[in-house]
Order: structure tokens, then C-alpha cells, then sequence
């Protein structure tokens, strides 16, 4: 069916003929004008540029180009495939021979291209019931069976006045610096320099942006090579959830580069992917993030629904905006353990047990309310708490210690009515840290793929002396049954840390005497005791160390655990009484300090990837 408009004065101004149209004389005329301007169009080659791509640069027509390939529908290979003749000709000569599309008019016309590219496409379904000039399947590349082919010439013009309308009324040029470049590599940008960070990072396979921008790039002439660094879920390309989550990853290290101390990042977070939004907060966490302590949850209403939002589960139907701070310097860290909005009550129970041993272990002696702070910083959505009992829970890991609270460095305040004259005081029950049966399991399975990988890696660079921890952890994304602790806790119980805060594999003897620490769970009470010291809150006797002899040992334990924090804590503040200890227990303790002392204080120094590379005072 043809549908056309009469420009000289005749009449009818405005008609529409069929190939099998009832009156003889517009069936004629079809066949005359219509198909013969049709065959006469494709006779000839378009004497302008167009986009000369294969769909995704792909070169094997045999295999789909990419996760919106369809056969049938969405089984084009090049982009001017997805044009008739006519209109990719009418495209075409709109973008006067390919001119870069850096500065107007061209920058103007590009961006009038780009909008209605699609719709001047196969892609424009033909129902004449439906008055939406250009109606596409937005998210796909669905060619129907019927298509229009609409008026190219008149649809970008159109929409160049529409924007040379809005400039006018945004009274264009405004003070904005727009860049691209990946996320994963803000190169340009110096640390610590960014005031606010809003990010609406992709989210897993939801959209498949680099597939459903190609066409619009080709049309710019732009370098479609991009897609390695396109951060996606996209099987048909070789990219799974453990590379987007990689991706991500480097991604938010940017931005925690780049970020001011004490700065937000906002993150929109399409509330269809419960099970990437865990990982996210992990790698937020992992990144150095804290999430914010606010329990009212923002959301974007992202507007009036396309088709696919009403007929599709898998669509954005919401945005959530959460938002993460970088800590000030010398600020407490939580590590963030995500808690789904509909786990069951044994469920919550369990995740939020865990996450109150872990902080305790980290923050021993917290008060009360830090403590919950800890617990709801970490739940995504407001509610939860109440429908659980913080106290039963607190109580059945924790013990509670009371304080008189001084009234001076002398003297304890008076008791009150109030109690404010006693201060409660948590410490983590010495079972409560205990790994289980089955966490266990899942550690060392999880530490026997680290050994593996270790040792491949270090027989692959033998001039390196072990593995940075950022290497470890983007294997650690690739295990999928992970222990609850996070890596961090645990690689030290398996693997030792070389002077220059790398990781290598214990040697045999090493090993026995790890494995022998883990049975016993000595690491865990060396953490409790040296976190209860540096909190500087009061450690409780069942804490302390049996005698000097084994204080002695335990700050050995954090030197070659790379605990150097807590050994520097022990050897200063953990009442080693020399007097007890042999000469050369006292050199020992001295060295191991010294060690502790200087590692602890050049590795908060160095930047990350200087670690590697060896340091003289390793033995
Ligand atoms: C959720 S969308 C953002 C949409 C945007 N807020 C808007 O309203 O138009 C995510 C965007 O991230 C882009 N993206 C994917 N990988 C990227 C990378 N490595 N660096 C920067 N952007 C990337 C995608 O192409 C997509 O445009």
C-alpha cells in the first residue's frame, strides 16, 4: 500500500493505492508509478555514504551476532539490512556524506538521525489502528512481518526543529563538560577530586545497550569497537555475571579513586535484579564503600511503561537509589552483607547473626546501638528489623558486660533511676566465632582453588614473590558456593603475606601450624583480644592470653598473618610484661613488633599496586 502526498496542486492532496486495490485505475497506478519508482530505486546504488558495518562488527554470518539476534525476526547482518532502499538513501543524504558530527549544523542533524533512525527502519510495525507515528519495540530489534516505511526526509526535519526549539529554550551553550570514556578507567580524572557521583551503572543482561546502540553509532560513524570494555551480561558474546561483576568492580574502585573522603556516590539500582544487587553491595563494600545508615529507600519513577515493561518480567519497572559514602580517613569500615527483602525468619536470623559476629569481631565492647546501626546499615529495605527481635538475636551470639560510667578519671558516676550511671558493653561469646562444620568445608574448598591459582600464577612469574589481593579476589567471583565470612577473614588462616602485601602459599611446615591455628580457632581469639585493644575499650580476662609466653606467640601469629595492626596493638597495649620472658623472647617480641610497626604503616602508604614488589625484611 502506498500513501502519498500530491505537491503541486493536485488532486487529492492526500490518497493511499493497493497492489490489489478494488479500483482499477489506482491498481494501474500502483503498478505504473508506484513499483516502478520502487524497482527504479533499487536499480540504482546511493550515491552518499551510509553505514557500511556488519551488525556488531561480527565477520561469521553463520553464528548470531549477538544475544538480540532472532532468527526470523531480528536476523539482519548489516545495519543499512535494516532499511529499505528508499529510506537508508533518504538517511543517507541527510548526513551529508558521513561529515564528522562534532560541531552544528552536523551535530544537530546526527542527533535528528539518531532519533528516528529506528523508526525510519524495518523495525516501524505497520497497524492502522494505532496513531503513534513510528511505533518500534523499544529493547529489541523486532522487524514485524508488516512494516511502514515512513517519510525519512519529513521525519528528520521535524525533529531538527524540535531540537533546535529546545536549544532555543534552553537558552544552549550551558556551562556542562560532557566526556566519555569507560568507567572502569577514569583516567583523566585525579583522585580524591569528585564532590558527587551519580551512577546508573547496566545492570546484568537487562538491556543490552552496546547490541541496540551499534545502529546509531554506525550512523555517527562513531568507533564501535567499544564492546570489550561494555560492562554486560551477554552469553552469546562470552561475557558472564563473574566478568560483569569484575567489571563493576573496577568500575566503583574509580569511583572511590576519584571521590572526595567523606563524598556520596548515588546508585540506581533497577529492582528486578535481586540476585546481582548482592553482589553489588559486596562489591561496593569490597571497594571501601559504607552504605548509607538512612533506612528510607529513594525511588525514581521512571515514567509511563513501554509495551515490554507491561508484557515482560524481566524489564525495569523501578529504579532504587541507594547511596554509599567513602569513609573519612580513619573511619570504621563495615563490610556489608546483603539480606534479601523476602528470606524467611530462620533465614534472617541466621545472615543477621552473622553480621553482628562479624562487626563484634571487628568492634568488640560496642554499645548496644552501634551495634544495631551495624545490623540495619546492611538490610536494603526498611522494615525488616522490626518484624525480629534485635535482642534475642544480639543476646544469643553476644554477652553483656556493665561499666560504671566515671563521673572523673577517679571517681564512678552515682547510680540514678535513670541506669546512665552503668553502661552495657557487648563481647562477642567465645563460641559465637566458631566456624561450623559446613562453613568450614566451604573455606577450604574455597582456599584449595586459591592454592591452585596461587601456584600457577607464581609459576607463570617466578620474579614475583605472591599475589596481590585484588588478583585473588577476582578469581574468589568466580566460586560459587563462597563461605560467609569475607575473603579478607579468612585468606589469612590459609595463606601467608609476604613483607610486600602479596599472598603466597604456606610452605610445609607453615601449613601444619596454620591448619593447627584453625582447629584450634587461635586466630579468631588473637583478632577478638587485639580488636578489644585497639577499640580501647576494657578486654575481659576470658579474652586475655594465658601468659606472657603466649602473648608472645599471638603477636608472632599477627606478624605472619599480616595482621599488622593488631600485632602493633598487642605488643603496646596488651600488658606484655618483659620481665616473664627470656632475652631472646624479647628480641623476638622486639623484631616482630618492628616488623608489625613498619609493614603496618608503609602498606596504609603505599598505592595498591607497588605492593608487589619485594621488601628486604621478609624471612
Ligand atoms: C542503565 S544505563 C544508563 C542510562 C542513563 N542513565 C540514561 O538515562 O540514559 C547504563 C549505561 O552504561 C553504559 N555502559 C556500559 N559499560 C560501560 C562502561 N564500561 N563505561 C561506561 N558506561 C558503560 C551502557 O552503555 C548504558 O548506556
Amino acid at each position: 500500500m502506498v500513501n502519498y502526498l500530491c505537491d503541486n496542486g493536485c488532486s487529492p492532496a492526500r490518497a493511499e493505492r493497493r497492489h490489489n486495490d478494488s479500483d482499477r485505475k489506482r491498481r494501474h497506478y500502483f503498478e505504473k508509478f508506484d513499483l516502478s519508482k520502487i524497482s527504479e530505486i533499487e536499480s540504482k546504488s546511493i550515491p552518499y555514504w551510509y553505514p557500511p558495518h556488519r551488525m556488531m562488527n561480527v565477520e561469521d554470518d553463520t553464528t548470531p551476532w549477538g544475544a538480540k539476534w532472532r532468527a526470523g525476526t531480528s536476523n539482519f547482518r548489516t545495519v543499512a539490512e535494516l532499511f529499505t532502499k528508499r529510506n537508508l538513501w533518504a538517511l543517507a543524504a541527510w548526513r551529508v556524506n558521513g561529515t564528522p558530527c562534532a560541531s552544528p549544523p552536523a551535530s544537530l542533524i546526527c542527533f535528528a538521525i539518531t532519533a528516528m533512525a529506528k523508526g525510519m527502519s524495518k523495525m516501524c510495525q505497520y497497524d492502522d489502528k494505532w496513531s503513534f507515528p513510528y511505533p518500534i519495540m523499544s529493547g529489541t530489534y523486532y522487524m514485524p512481518q508488516i512494516f511502514k516505511e515512513p517519510n525519512a526526509y519529513k521525519a528528520v526535519s521535524d525533529k531538527l526543529r524540535a531540537i533546535e526549539n529546545g536549544l532555543a529554550a534552553a537558552n544552549a551553550p550551558f556551562p556542562a563538560c560532557v566526556s566519555t570514556q569507560s568507567a572502569t578507567m577514569l583516567d583523566g580524572i585525579p583522585a580524591n577530586s569528585v564532590d558527587y557521583i551519580f551512577s546508573d551503572p547496566p545492570y546484568s543482561d537487562n538491556v543490552q545497550y552496546g547490541e541496540l546502540n551499534f545502529v546509531w553509532e554506525a550512523w555517527l560513524d562513531f568507533d564501535t569497537r567499544w564492546h570489550d570494555s561494555e560492562i554486560i551480561v551477554n552469553h552469546v558474546r562470552g561475557k558472564t555475571e563473574s566478568d560483569w561483576a569484575l567489571m563493576m568492580k573496577r568500575a566503583m574502585a574509580e569511583c572511590y579513586r576519584v571521590l572526595k573522603a567523606g563524598r556520596w556516590l548515588s546508585l540506581c539500582y533497577h529492582d528486578t535484579s535481586e540476585g546481582t544487587w548482592g553482589l553489588i553491595q559486596d562489591v561496593l563494600a569490597e571497594v571501601g564503600f559504607i552504605v548509607d545508615k538512612n533506612d528510607s529507600t529513594l525511588f525514581i519513577d521512571t515514567g509511563t511503561k513501554s509495551y515490554n515493561q507491561y508484557t515482560a518480567d524481566k524489564t525495569t519497572k523501578r529504579d532504587l537509589v541507594l547511596n554509599f559514602r567513602k569513609p573519612k580517613p580513619g573511619e570504621w569500615r563495615v563490610t556489608q552483607t546483603f539480606i534479601p527483602a523476602d528470606v524467611d525468619v530462620a533465614t534472617f536470623a541466621e545472615l543477621a547473626r552473622h553480621i553482628i559476629q562479624g562487626f563484634l569481631t571487628a568492634h568488640p565492647g560496642a554499645t548496644k546501638d552501634r551495634i544495631y546501626d551495624a545490623l540495619v546499615s546492611r538490610l536494603v529495605r526498611k522494615g525488616q528489623m522490626e518484624a525480629h527481635d534485635f535482642d534475642s538475636l544480639l543476646k544469643s551470639v553476644a554477652d553483656e558486660v556493665q561499666q560504671p560510667v566515671k563521673e572523673d578519671l577517679f571517681w564512678n558516676k552515682d547510680p540514678d533511676l535513670l541506669g546512665s550511671h552503668v553502661q552495657s558493653r557487648w563481647y562477642l561469646k567465645e563460641t559465637a566465632d566458631q566456624v561450623d562444620h559446613g562453613e568450614q568445608a566451604k573455606e577450604d574448598a574455597a582456599a584449595a582453588r586459591l592454592s591452585k591459582f596461587i601456584s600457577e600464577y607464581l609459576k607463570e612469574m617466578p620474579e614475583r614473590e605472591g599475589v596481590h589481593f585484588s588478583d585473588l579476589f577476582e578469581k574468589y567471583l568466580h566460586i560459587h558456593d563462597k563461605p560467609r565470612r569475607i575473603l579478607a577473614d579468612w585468606l589469612v588462616e590459609y595463606f601467608i603475606k609476604t613483607a610486600s602485601g602479596t599472598w603466597r602459599l604456606p610452605d610445609n611446615e607453615e601449613g601444619q601450624h596454620l591448619a593447627e591455628l584453625r582447629k584450634a580457632g587461635t586466630l579468631r581469639r588473637i583478632k577478638r583480644f587485639a580488636n578489644t585493644l585497639i577499640e580501647g575499650v576494657p578486654v575481659r580476662d576470658k579474652d586475655r592470653p594465658g601468659s606472657d609466653v603466649d602473648l608472645l606467640d599471638w603477636l608472632r601469629q599477627c606478624r605472619r598473618a599480616g595482621l599488622y595492626e593488631q600485632g602493633r596493638a598487642i605488643y603496646e597495649k596488651g600488658g606484655l610484661n618483659s620481665a616473664n620472658l627470656s632475652d631472646e623472647q624479647q628480641i623476638e617480641a622486639e623484631d616482630d613488633y618492628r616488623i608489625c610497626a613498619r609493614r603496618g604503616s608503609t602498606e596504609e602508604a603505599k598505592p595498591k599496586r607497588q605492593r608487589r614488589k619485594k621488601d628486604e625484611d621478609d624471612e
